[in-house]
């Protein structure tokens, strides 16, 4: 038995860690972070960490020196540390889907070595890297132009998940870093409104579609590709020969490109071991390459790296994501908490927490273990968050004086990005609430506090804040392609070490295949009121009824 599953094949429940970490959750039942804070003045700058540019404090989370200890205890008797080395490696981690992981692979350093089957396979990474630059170059330049002779100046990315949501996520994210003159759209849903909402201002003659998709099977982005096709050439009175100027494709099966028409050289490779929520940084990312252009991306990458070489070599003490990571299993396994809110005060990372839905949910949303046994602890949480300060005029009220306790990542920048200068006075102002909501949920308002405001006794309640609320406060300079880079990475590996504790496959996903399968199985139910069996009566009724209200 490996050293890796020898560590895992005791139930994480009945491990001594557990029980240890369960009894230490009881004798902290009636601290406050109040107390944390009087009992220890250095708390503040004690419990910060740094990794490149990220600054991290988690002083307002709900532990101590000894919730710490126990977490590092849990994290190494998992066998969280070679499962790390076992997926830098390359070796199949992967289990259900026997695949390596090797996303890591994709911002290694052209120096580097990584093996797989006795392949290294960096070489054949910034092999693409290389031809996306060229085409990107091209692109960029307008020495590409599109069937008629004119410069391309629209890009339509379409895919869906990991194929939409990283590159449509950054492209917001690095917005003041993107050629301005190209416009850039991402369509991912099979509603027809999306693609049609793209392209109905767009010129065909300048508009380049990417169809990105790992397996080119996907119903939603063949379906949405099919379409961009028959708009494209319908737009062009062009036959089949247009698209060669039109379209390329990001894929790992080039058989499915070119049995769609697209030219295998008009191909960016990637391969089975990077996953498709783990792909935005492969080949994936061109619409962003375009957009920023290639330095920008390289940039991104060692980003990536920096934060990669950290979890992988920074000691448990001082390993930011191995952090995150413990703090979620402590939240999820000792404090009932059921969600996790990311709220970036960034108007440029609006995208960036449903990018970690898929991240976060699609990997640890799993009910039974690496051997398919059920599992009785709670594995990955809802993940939700929009950009403050809108949620504070939303949702806080909740955090704040709701009845149940959500963790938070606060993320913040010092300074606004370079374009926002003139705009003198927002960002301070921004920042301000991005302190000031850490502080009234981690220490509220005492009943004592609202009365001394004057507040009459029967409000005293209503104003009073329990506080207690756990948040993590991330602080970067500025938002960078590099800072971007740096904090995806932080949230893979975070993810990954919640995955090795709870000891699932954080890498496959197949619970959104029973959906697919049934959707395929409904629509001649629909389009042809074919009696489909294996309906149950309430969606049979539904499709009745939807048959009669679309008039057929
Ligand atoms: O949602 C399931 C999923 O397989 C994701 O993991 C993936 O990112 C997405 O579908 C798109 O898949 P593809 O890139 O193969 O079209």
């Amino acid at each position: 038995m490996s050293e890796t599953n020898a560590q895992a094949s005791t139930r994480l429940d009945q491990r001594p860690e557990w029980h240890a970490l369960a009894k230490h959750r009881e004798e902290l039942a009636d601290v406050h972070l109040r107390d944390l804070f009087d009992r220890d003045p250095d708390r503040g700058s004690r419990y910060t960490l740094q990794v490149g540019d990220l600054h991290l404090d988690y002083s307002k989370q709900l532990v101590t020196d000894e919730t710490l200890r126990l977490l590092r205890e849990l994290a190494a008797a998992t066998g969280v540390f070679p499962l790390r080395d076992a997926m830098f490696r390359g070796e199949r981690i992967n289990v259900t889907e026997n695949r390596a992981v090797l996303h890591t692979a994709l911002r290694a350093p052209q120096s580097a070595t990584i093996d797989l089957d006795g392949q290294n396979v960096v070489p054949g990474v910034h092999a693409v890297l290389y031809k996306m630059t060229q085409f990107a170059d091209r692109i960029r330049s307008g020495e590409w132009t599109g069937y008629t002779g004119r410069r391309i100046r629209n890009i339509v990315n379409i895919g869906i998940g990991g194929s939409d949501l990283g590159p449509a996520m950054a492209y917001e994210v690095l917005r003041t870093h993107t050629d301005r003159d190209l416009t850039v759209r991402f369509v991912s849903n099979v509603d027809g409104a999306d693609l049609y909402e793209a392209v109905r201002d767009l010129d065909a003659a300048e508009t380049l579609f990417i169809i990105a998709s790992k397996t080119f099977t996907t119903i939603e982005t063949i379906t949405n590709a099919t379409s961009a096709r028959q708009w494209l050439l319908g737009e062009l009175g062009a036959g089949d020969e247009a698209v060669a100027k039109h379209f390329v494709a990001l894929s790992t099966n080039a058989e499915k490109v070119s049995d769609f028409g697209i030219d295998p050289q008009n191909m960016f490779e990637f391969w089975d071991w990077v996953g498709g929520r783990y792909s935005f940084d492969s080949a994936i990312g061109l619409s962003l390459m375009l957009a920023i252009g290639p330095n920008a991306f390289r940039e991104m990458l060692a980003g990536f790296h920096l934060v990669d070489e950290h979890f992988r070599t920074a000691p448990p003490e001082q390993n930011v994501p191995l952090l995150l990571g413990l703090l979620g299993v402590w939240y999820g396994g000792f404090h009932d908490a059921q969600s996790h809110a990311v709220l970036p005060y960034s108007h440029y990372l609006s995208k960036f927490t449903a990018y970690l839905q898929q991240l976060d949910m699609e990997s640890n949303g799993k009910s039974v273990d690496r051997d398919g046994n059920p599992v009785s602890w709670q594995t990955g949480p809802v993940v939700w968050g929009t950009p403050g300060t809108n949620g504070q005029h939303a949702y806080y009220q909740l955090l704040h004086q709701g009845t149940k306790l959500i963790p938070a990542d606060f993320i913040g920048f010092a300074r606004p990005v370079e374009e926002l200068g003139a705009l003198a006075g927002h960002h301070d102002l921004l920042m301000a609430n991005f302190f000031a909501q850490t502080q009234a949920l981690a220490f509220g308002k005492t009943p004592d506090e609202v009365r001394a405001e004057g507040v009459p006794e029967e409000l005293v309640p209503h104003k009073t804040f329990r506080g207690n609320h756990p948040t993590t406060t991330i602080l970067a300079t500025e938002l960078t392609p590099s800072v971007l880079g740096q904090l995806i990475a932080l949230y893979e590996h975070k993810v990954f070490v919640q995955g090795a504790i709870w000891n699932i496959d954080s890498f496959d996903q197949w619970g959104v295949e029973l959906g697919k399968v049934l959707a395929k199985r409904v629509e001649p139910a629909l389009t042809e009121g074919a009696d489909v069996p294996g309906l149950d009566p309430s969606t049979k009724a539904l499709v009745a009824r939807y048959r009669e209200l679309r008039g057929r």
